[in-house]
């Protein structure tokens, strides 16, 4: 069985992930961490994150071993990862590995922006998750907060805007609900309620097939 969770940036799709894989004992991945990783060898390595061969090169060579790496999920990481989404022999190449990965039994959940558009299209539940840009941001602060990291709350709701434009507006698998995706908003429910919440969803979803 295979769930795929889309959503904007920080709309808790993650965290949902998260739980939903451990309560069916399913795999977890969020192949945010993948665009992540590609970002941060760039950067590493002191390379042009407009160097979209260079972008590619990485992305063929990834090493997936290590997405479980901390600094993946600093903001300056997500932000370099939005910019190298954009490019498609990027995200070809990432592609292999996020579709062997969801074929595994007994069942994956993936979370990302392309996962029921493109990713896993046959998947058996997907979930579009979303949240108001402001409650996002707030969320968004009190993670980074918690991980030590010093930024304005008006710095991240910024970069959570400029996110959600370049992502729903590539060209390249840009941010939408699949049109067979069912969308929940969780601007007005904590962590536990936004769970409860796709779970029954994905249990109506997997009644009624
Ligand atoms: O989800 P997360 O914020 O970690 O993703 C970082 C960036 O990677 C996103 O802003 C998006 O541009 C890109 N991404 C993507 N497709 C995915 C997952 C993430 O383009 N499936």
């Amino acid at each position: 069985m295979i769930i795929a969770i889309d959503g904007p940036a920080a709309s808790g799709k993650g965290t949902l992930g998260k739980r939903l894989s451990e309560h069916f004992g399913f795999a977890h991945l969020d192949t945010g961490l993948l665009y992540r990783a590609v970002a941060r060898v760039m950067l590493d390595r002191d390379l042009d994150l407009n160097d979209r061969d260079a972008a590619h090169e990485v992305a063929l060579n990834l090493d997936v071993t290590h997405l479980d790496d901390p600094r993946l999920r600093g903001a300056q990481m997500g932000e370099a990862a939005s910019v190298i989404s954009g490019y498609q022999p990027v995200r070809d190449a990432l592609l292999a590995f996020q579709r062997q990965f969801a074929d595994q039994p007994p069942g994956a959940v993936l979370d990302g922006r392309d996962i029921g558009t493109v990713v896993c299209t046959h998947a058996d539940v997907k979930l579009f998750i979303t949240a108001a840009p402001e409650e996002r941001a707030r969320r968004r602060h009190l993670e980074l907060q918690k991980r030590g990291e010093q930024t304005e709350y008006s710095t991240i709701l910024e970069d959570i805007r400029r996110r959600d434009e370049r992502d729903m507006n590539r060209a390249s698998a840009p941010l939408k609900p699949a049109a067979d995706a069912v969308t929940l908003d969780t601007t007005h429910l904590d962590a536990d309620a936004a769970f409860q919440a796709a779970l029954d969803l994905v249990k109506a979803k997997t009644a009624s097939s």
